[in-house]
């Protein structure tokens, strides 16, 4: 265990308590409880807080109450006893023990918390609920004036969906083991519960496979997990009650794989990791036996590291190029009555939930792969839009929504709040379908998205959908999430995230228009040159609310410029952050009011000649109440600007 970053783990969770006010602290808990009745006392804690535990014992409640002692210890709260069967301030009361069971979707996670003036009680069927009302727990802690306290209320919390999860794709760019680390720990935070690792793509294959070495050799650039690794960030998501679902692209998205085994491709290579983004034609031939017998031996040895029921094989994107230009590959499909590719890329699917099966394992993919003949276990993530959820539902398949939760996109903190599964598409079907839809998850697609860079990109975003996924479906109140995320923010400092602070702290709306009039369009996801489907808009009208993480908003030449119309709602002086990167050196940009009103004077930045690389630039901005327009204005250079926000009121 890394000491210093439990440290400064601590540290945050510290912040969260001292930045609770007291009065409110009772309603501050995010995500909301299914029920709570709050009463007016409150529980003060004389001397340390000792825990006393009955019931039943697993590892993750010790970890649970491990991670609780510091987070206490940090904002000053000394440990009691650990006690069984004895009298302490917080009982522990576990009912049933199911150690070494495999997490999954019909874990019970429910809790019942009481606090009254002389205690807290803490009970659940299973260990889930108490990792999870532990966390409750730590969100309640008031500080005041030293002493410690727990408002009295009486709690029983339940998830509203079982499927709570969060995606990084750690392809496009590859993330540390700190940095996941530090996602499950903030994911645990808001009781999300699933992490779904996208370990493969064109752009890199992240895991060691000791079968197939050449897959990290080659395909990897050396950046990837070991299998000790993975072992170890499995096992620190257990401890949080996350589950690890595994993402391999397959038969599409799969460059990096085919630069290690060309002879996998369904067209002669070589076949080189790319750099670039978009859908490319590398394609497994699913028509040659080594495929297959290549894939039952890899997922054979990712089933001995993934304990997960689930496996995604992606299946989104496949382009038909290679398998259209391949005459084998065109017999095959005579032969065996398949009609088209989507035809070929079901019967590859159904072989590969065959395998799946065979070593334990059931199939997730993206939208792409609800085709006739898709076996029934197979689970669907839905990201191409709502209908692919209630059509999965419908056919009887557990199916998890991924569309409007994507963190890559210009969405904000309400938007992806409304965004509920159980509305649209699914509101059509019947009880039992719809109780198939078992949740969704935010993605973070990286594309542009460095380490550094990616708290700043989902959090708290992710939160917002934690709450839209654990809470019950009523609790819509978006000024009241903005409140709470400002509490729970300050979990976010630890990061030095670009922003290092709340970012768009101004209320209103960014308007992002055609910069240069040419009807290029503003491109705020692809910078490839290929600016198509969701990655391009006209123009882009989002709404700013506190803490919206900044907007890739595309790159601009001299002379260019992005428009954003902000209500001003309070005068004063804000920090204004925009962050940058460009491949053709240093230049200047400026920041205009309404009227023309250069606000900031030319601010200049030097950037290292990459596009991954971000450079945050600040400004000091004076902002009157009622100021509406500003444009931020490239004076010379080529850049990126990747991002605008205004951060915290100086
Ligand atoms: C995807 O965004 N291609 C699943």
């Amino acid at each position: 265990m890394n000491l210093s970053r439990v440290t400064s783990a601590a540290v945050c969770l510290a912040a969260f308590v001292l930045h609770a006010a007291p009065a409110l602290a009772q309603t501050n808990l995010l995500p909301v409880p299914s029920k709570a009745e709050w009463n007016t006392g409150r529980f003060k804690i004389e001397g340390k807080f000792g825990v006393a535990f009955h019931g039943a014992r697993d590892p993750r409640i010790t970890a649970a109450i491990t991670r609780w002692r510091l987070s206490q210890a940090a904002i000053g709260l000394g440990a009691g006893p650990n006690r069984r069967d004895k009298n302490c301030s917080l009982g522990i009361d576990c009912y049933a023990a199911v150690r070494g069971q495999t997490q999954s979707v019909k874990d019970d996670e429910s809790y019942t918390l009481s606090v009254d003036e002389h205690g807290a009680y803490l009970e659940a069927p299973g260990p889930l609920g108490i990792v999870r009302g532990l966390e409750t727990v730590r969100q309640l802690t008031q500080v005041e004036n030293g002493q410690f306290y727990l408002p009295t209320v009486e709690i029983h919390d339940k998830p509203r969906f079982a499927w709570r999860g969060l995606m990084i794709d750690v392809s496009r760019h590859w993330m540390p083991v700190e940095t996941i680390e530090r996602t499950l720990d903030k994911m645990s935070s808001v009781k999300l519960n699933v992490f779904h690792w996208h370990l493969s793509d064109d752009q890199g294959f992240r895991v060691e496979s000791k079968i197939f070495p050449k897959i990290t050799q080659i395909g990897s650039e050396g950046k990837f997990y070991t299998q000790k690794q993975i072992k170890a960030i499995v096992a620190y998501a257990r401890d949080r009650g996350i589950r690890v679902v595994p993402e391999f692209d397959i038969p599409g998205h799969t460059t990096a794989l085919l630069a290690a085994y060309p002879e996998l491709a369904s067209a002669p290579g070589p076949y080189s990791i790319a750099h670039n983004w978009g859908i490319h034609t590398a394609t497994l031939d699913p028509t040659n036996e080594r495929v297959y017998d290549f894939l039952d031996k890899f997922f054979g040895e990712m089933a001995g590291l993934f304990p997960d029921l689930y496996v995604h094989i992606g299946g989104d994107e496949v382009n038909g190029t290679q398998w259209s230009g391949n005459a084998k590959i065109q017999e095959f499909l005579k032969a065996h009555g398949l009609a088209d590719n989507n035809a070929l890329q079901a019967y590859f699917n159904g072989r590969i939930s065959d395998i799946l099966k065979k070593h334990g394992k059931s199939m997730i993919g993206w939208d792409e792969i609800l085709a006739p003949g898709l076996p029934p276990s197979t689970a669907v993530q839905s990201w191409r839009g709502k209908d692919a959820l209630a059509a999965a539902a419908r056919e009887g398949r557990f199916a998890i929504l991924s569309h409007g939760y994507y963190l890559d996109n210009p969405i904000s903190v309400s938007e992806m709040y409304a965004n509920d599964p159980a509305v649209g598409p699914a509101a059509t079907l019947s009880a039992s379908e719809r109780a198939l839809i078992l949740g969704g998850e935010a993605c973070m697609w990286t594309e542009r998205v460095t380490p550094a860079a990616l708290d700043a990109r989902v959090w708290p975003r992710a939160a917002a959908v934690a709450e839209r996924l654990w809470s019950p479906m009523g609790v819509t109140d978006t000024d009241d999430l903005a409140r709470r995320l400002q509490i729970w923010f300050p979990l976010r400092t630890e990061t030095q995230a670009p922003y290092g602070g709340a970012a768009a702290a101004i209320p209103g709306t960014i308007q992002i228009e055609d910069y240069d009039r040419g009807g290029e369009g503003v491109s705020y996801h692809d910078f490839d040159g290929v600016n198509t489907g969701e990655g391009y808009r006209e123009e882009e009208t989002v709404d700013v609310e506190p803490f919206d993480g900044g907007f890739d908003v595309g790159y601009t030449r001299p002379g260019q410029w992005l428009k954003y119309t902000v209500q001003v709602q309070n005068t004063g002086t804000y920090d204004l952050g925009v962050r940058v990167s460009s491949a053709e050196g240093g230049g200047s940009f400026h920041l205009e009011d309404e009227t023309g009103q250069n606000l900031t004077g030319s601010m200049n930045v030097t950037v290292t000649g990459s596009w991954d690389v971000y450079t945050v630039v600040h400004a000091s901005v004076k902002l009157r109440q009622g100021q509406r327009v500003l444009k931020l204005v490239e004076d010379t250079g080529g850049y990126n600007l990747d991002s605008m926000a205004f951060t915290a009121e100086k």
